[in-house]
């Protein structure tokens, strides 16, 4: 017996080691914040009836989907480049130059998901369908977050998201004709993905590294709500959400499998699934600017990365390898789930679509057959589109000194806020008592809904990785409790009255601690025609708005984090850690 637990236990501390290790060095490399993907799977799957256990399910694949992507090159000659990972690397819609590059890349993903939903209704196999769900939403939601679609599609106005057309509507539009598509809608011929280069293995990256992602203050990206753009991008990624799980469903062409797949429960392995949820969370906003040089924290922005937390939790997660959901994407899961949306490669067009010049050309009939197998955006039902956000937008909160003190000092606060029953977690702000963070969340809900309830919870991690404790900011039992009116913008309950900008935000407090938050609505399409004078770059009422500034990106910076108390110690350990990985890594692979 203890050999085998010692053997398990080394199996996991390898896969720990291949899951930090991979973290370690993808920094350039991010979509959206991780927590961004989170919300946009799990809002959409629950609009569509997706269990609160499929939900995760799908969240916590489409996260893997980042984790798994990429390999460290720790040393010139010495990558560590598993095919399995060289695969999952295609699936963030980078390197792809112009309109013709996407379209091609999309069709074929599409063309690939089809395939392999019909593969996993055929199989009975309902954990793969959700898998595989999860996974190909993250490839569609980078389409917008890698690229600068949202500053192609500019937004006139601040009031709606003003979502006109997603990359399928024009598509179907032009009838899967690339260049009638620029024809129709000129500004395409501006689209671009970043470009994603400097690994040791291949990466697509014809012509070099010229559009770089780009950290939190500055580059092209518009993936964290710390960036301009941002409600812009994360408006279509969750429009783009909607479109594919309905074409998702249909491709599956088994009513009864889908239902099953919505209805799916966790069973015996439920507290795995929200282990390996709650690692996601842990282990994105704890990676620390110690690997990834210019940001603490990929959750939800800059500020709370702990090399601790960090540590414990990705052997946390580690443990759990052996999980149904892991294996899944596994090497010794055979084949690993995402094969099929590999199969052909993604970048096949770049041999398969050229001209006699060698350029790319539109790769004429997978377009046609993805148009042919697709109903976009504007086709789906009224209560598929016919949406609006609700915005629980924190302004500030300040703990009180007996609270700190009470809880050793080194308070790491992060708002836990649940909109309609879905819950959506900050990033801590590491060690610090009183802050204006940049927390935004974002739930779409059926539009003209009138009674939202949301509860806002002021929580703190301790020094090491856990959910920790309330904060009471509301009397009782300390969690603000409101129910919201999207048509009024008006609350009820433990606070009352319109408090929808940054200007009227409501303030909360008991014992001395307190929060200011404001909560809004903006509906997904907009009612009446654009404004004919406007194109915003940010809107006031959102995080970027209020705290951003050009071009320096000083809001974007939290004050000093130098007071972290034993840092050299952390990094030590980490360090231990991560050379003692790369270690089992060489010698079992
Ligand atoms: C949305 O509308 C479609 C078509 O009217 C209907 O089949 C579907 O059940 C509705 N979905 C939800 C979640 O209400
Ligand atoms: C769309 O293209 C297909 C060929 O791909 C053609 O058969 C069909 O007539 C076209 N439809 C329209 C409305 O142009
Ligand atoms: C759950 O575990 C119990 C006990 O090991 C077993 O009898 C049961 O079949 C399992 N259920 C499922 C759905 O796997
Ligand atoms: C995950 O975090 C939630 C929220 O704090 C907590 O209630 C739950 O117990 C955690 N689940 C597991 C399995 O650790
Ligand atoms: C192009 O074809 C060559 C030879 O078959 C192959 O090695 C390469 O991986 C292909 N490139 C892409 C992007 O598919
Ligand atoms: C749907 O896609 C398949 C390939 O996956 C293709 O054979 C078929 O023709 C397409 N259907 C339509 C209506 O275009
Ligand atoms: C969207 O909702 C509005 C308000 O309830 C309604 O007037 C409109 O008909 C709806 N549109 C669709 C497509 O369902
Ligand atoms: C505030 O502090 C008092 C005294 O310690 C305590 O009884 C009360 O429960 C606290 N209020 C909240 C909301 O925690
Ligand atoms: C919040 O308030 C609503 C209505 O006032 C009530 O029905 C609900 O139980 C409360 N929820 C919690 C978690 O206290
Ligand atoms: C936080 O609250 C304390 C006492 O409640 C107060 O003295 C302090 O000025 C507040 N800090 C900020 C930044 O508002
Ligand atoms: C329309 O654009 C103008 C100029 O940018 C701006 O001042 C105005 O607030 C915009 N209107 C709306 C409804 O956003």
């Amino acid at each position: 017996m203890p050999q085998v637990a010692m053997a398990s236990r080394s199996v996991a501390s390898l896969l720990a080691c291949v899951v930090s290790v991979v973290l370690l060095l993808s920094t350039s490399s991010r979509a959206f914040d991780t927590g961004a993907h989170s919300d946009l799977t799990r809002n959409s799957l629950n609009l569509y009836g997706y269990s609160r256990d499929a939900q995760h399910m799908g969240a916590f694949s489409n996260w893997l989907t980042d984790l798994y992507a990429f390999s460290p090159s720790m040393v010139a000659g010495l990558d560590v480049v598993p095919d399995y990972v060289a695969e999952l690397e295609t699936f963030h819609c980078n390197n792809l130059y112009s309109i013709v590059f996407g379209a091609n890349y999309m069709a074929r993903f599409t063309l690939n998901t089809i395939d392999a939903v019909k593969d996993a209704v055929r199989r009975g196999a309902i954990l793969e369908y959700l898998a595989i769900l999860g996974t190909s939403l993250h490839v569609y939601q980078d389409f917008y977050a890698h690229s600068n679609w949202a500053s192609i599609k500019s937004r006139s106005r601040c009031d709606c998201y003003e979502m006109t057309s997603t990359f399928f509507d024009s598509l179907t539009l032009a009838n899967g004709s690339v260049e009638a598509m620029v024809t129709l809608e000129p500004e395409y011929l501006g689209f671009i993905t970043y470009s994603y280069g400097g690994r040791g293995y291949p990466h697509y990256n014809i012509f070099s590294a010229n559009v770089e992602h780009g950290g939190y203050c500055e580059g092209t990206n518009s993936d964290s709500y710390v960036r301009p753009k941002f409600e812009s991008t994360y408006s279509y990624a969750f429009a783009g959400s909607m479109e594919w799980i309905y074409n998702y469903e249909r491709w599956a062409a088994d009513a009864s499998f889908v239902a099953r797949a919505k209805s799916w429960t966790a069973g015996n392995f439920t507290a795995e699934l929200y282990r390996d949820f709650n690692a996601s969370f842990e282990v994105s906003y704890a990676s620390t600017q110690l690997y990834f040089g210019e940001s603490d924290g990929h959750w939800k922005g800059p500020g709370s990365g702990d090399t601790s937390t960090f540590a414990v939790s990705t052997a946390r997660l580690s443990t759990d390898n052996q999980d149904p959901y892991q294996q899944l994407y596994l090497r010794n899961a055979t084949p690993p789930v995402w094969s099929l949306l590999a199969t052909p490669p993604l970048y096949s067009f770049l041999n398969t679509s050229t001209n006699s010049d060698g350029d790319v050309v539109a790769d004429t009939a997978s377009l046609r057959s993805t148009v042919g197998n697709f109903t976009s955006f504007r086709s789906l039902p009224g209560n598929y589109t016919n949406l609006t956000a609700v915005v629980v937008r924190t302004t500030s909160y300040n703990l009180s000194d007996d609270y700190t003190k009470l809880i050793g000092g080194k308070p790491s606060p992060w708002a836990l806020i649940s909109i309609d029953g879905l819950e959506f977690m900050d990033a801590p702000m590491q060690d610090t008592q009183t802050w204006t963070p940049f927390w935004t969340a974002i739930k779409f809900v059926p539009i003209q809904s009138t009674a939202v309830q949301i509860q806002y919870q002021l929580v703190t991690t301790a020094d090491s990785s856990n959910w920790g404790k309330t904060v009471p900011i509301a009397p009782g039992d300390g969690i603000l409790n409101v129910t919201f009116n999207t048509r009024t913008n008006t609350l009820s309950g433990d606070a009352t009255g319109v408090h929808d900008t940054f200007a009227t935000a409501l303030s909360s407090s008991a014992n001395g601690s307190q929060v200011t938050i404001y909560v809004d609505s903006r509906p997904l399409t907009c009612a009446s025609a654009p404004n004919a004078t406007g194109v915003v770059t940010f809107c006031d009422n959102t995080a970027y708005g209020e705290l951003g500034s050009f071009p320096t990106c000083e809001a974007s910076t939290l004050p000093p984090l130098g007071q972290s108390g034993g840092s050299s110690t952390r990094w030590l350990w980490t360090h231990s850690l991560l050379c003692a990985c790369i270690y089992l890594l060489f010698i079992h692979v």
